[in-house]
């Protein structure tokens, strides 16, 4: 038996490595949410992510309706990666779905803000604001869920010892005084394979349980500098090539994160026979074991030239597209 009050993993505890092991778990996990909750109401903030859409599936299949999901859209989600959340979440599962647009409240925030911390932090600040607004509607709800995993819990034992952060991560937490609720968090005991393999065996779809990390602040810190939304634009759509080229080359899964960064400079450049300035789109793509360190992984030449070629022909603004070869350290995963 699973003790899902604990905060350290048993070292009996089996690694879940196939669909027998995961059912097994999801059982036990079904079996202390619903004693946990009985027939309260609890909240959660889907991001589309992995840790947050197993969450999702499980209280599902634990509480169905007595869940309600709220997704915020910041305005910062890759491309299609919304519309995916509305798909499985609000389509195809029986699920509470909340999907709140707020991209402008987001960008107006963000609008002429350069420095990197400070866009994290009003990233970070803005969607407590948001999702606070949400639960605030809601009547009755006592618990928040959240997609801690172990790997979560180990990093926080280790801020607490003092270690410095690199970055302000975000992630939600630290909600207003008067919204109190009790935590469910049904996988804080589990790794991300362990998370991955749980959530095919609750039926998500495999693009979504075996997504690439993707930060809470999103494209915000891709986009370089002060945030403009011809730019931001831009950027989703680069990025957008760079993951369809990766996937059909069989990189997708070879490569641990991959994505474009696109600064606030621009170049002279020349298409159709005029002068074009544009910005650069830069690919970055690493592999790594715990995100700590990172190494660049070898990008076959002719992909390269077909990402170029496609990016520079498809994206309204970029003229360049260029390859980061450094590997963290000294640079960090993402630019800011
Ligand atoms: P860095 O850039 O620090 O990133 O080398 C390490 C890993 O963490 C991801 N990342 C974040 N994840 N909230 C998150 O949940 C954040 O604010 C955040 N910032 C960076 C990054 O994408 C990489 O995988």
């Amino acid at each position: 038996m699973i003790d899902f009050t604990s905060n350290v993993r048993p070292e009996s505890m089996e690694r879940i490595t196939n669909f027998d092991l995961a059912n097994a778990f999801i059982e036990e996990a079904v079996a202390a949410v619903r004693a946990q909750v009985g027939d309260k109401k609890v909240l959660l903030a889907l991001s589309g992510g992995v840790d947050s859409s197993v969450v999702a599936a499980l209280l599902i299949k634990a509480i169905g309706r007595q869940l309600t999901c709220v997704h915020v859209n910041h305005g910062l989600m890759r491309k299609g990666e919304s519309e995916q959340v509305i798909e499985v979440f609000g389509k195809e599962m029986d699920c509470n779905l909340v999907y709140v647009d707020a991209t402008d409240r987001f960008l107006d925030l963000l609008a002429g803000v350069s420095d990197p911390e400070s866009k994290r932090k009003i990233i970070g600040a803005e969607f407590i604001n948001v999702f606070a607004d949400e639960a605030r509607k809601l009547e009755g709800v006592e618990f928040l869920a959240q997609g801690t995993i172990y790997p979560d819990i180990l990093e926080s034992v280790k801020q607490a010892e003092g270690k410095k952060a690199v970055k302000s991560h975000h992630n939600v937490g630290g909600l207003p005084e008067d919204l109190k609720f009790a935590l469910v968090e049904p996988i804080k005991l589990l790794f991300k394979d362990e998370v991955r393999v749980v959530g095919e065996a609750l039926g998500l779809p495999h693009a979504m349980v075996y997504r690439q990390p993707f930060p809470g602040p999103g494209l915000g810190v891709r986009c370089l500098g002060a945030i403009t939304r011809d730019r931001l634009h831009a950027l989703r759509e680069a990025d957008a090539i760079l993951r369809e080229e990766f996937a059909m080359n069989g990189l997708a899964e070879k490569v641990w994160q991959y994505f474009i960064a696109v600064p606030d400079i621009k170049s002279v450049g020349v298409k159709d026979e005029s002068r074009y300035e544009g910005w650069p789109a830069i690919i970055r793509a690493v592999n790594t074991k715990d995100a700590m360190t990172a190494t660049i992984e070898e990008i076959p030449y002719p992909v390269l030239h077909k990402i170029t070629a496609r990016i520079t022909a498809e994206v309204e603004g970029i003229n360049r597209v260029l390859f980061d070869l450094t590997p963290k350290p000294t640079g960090t995963i993402e630019w800011e």
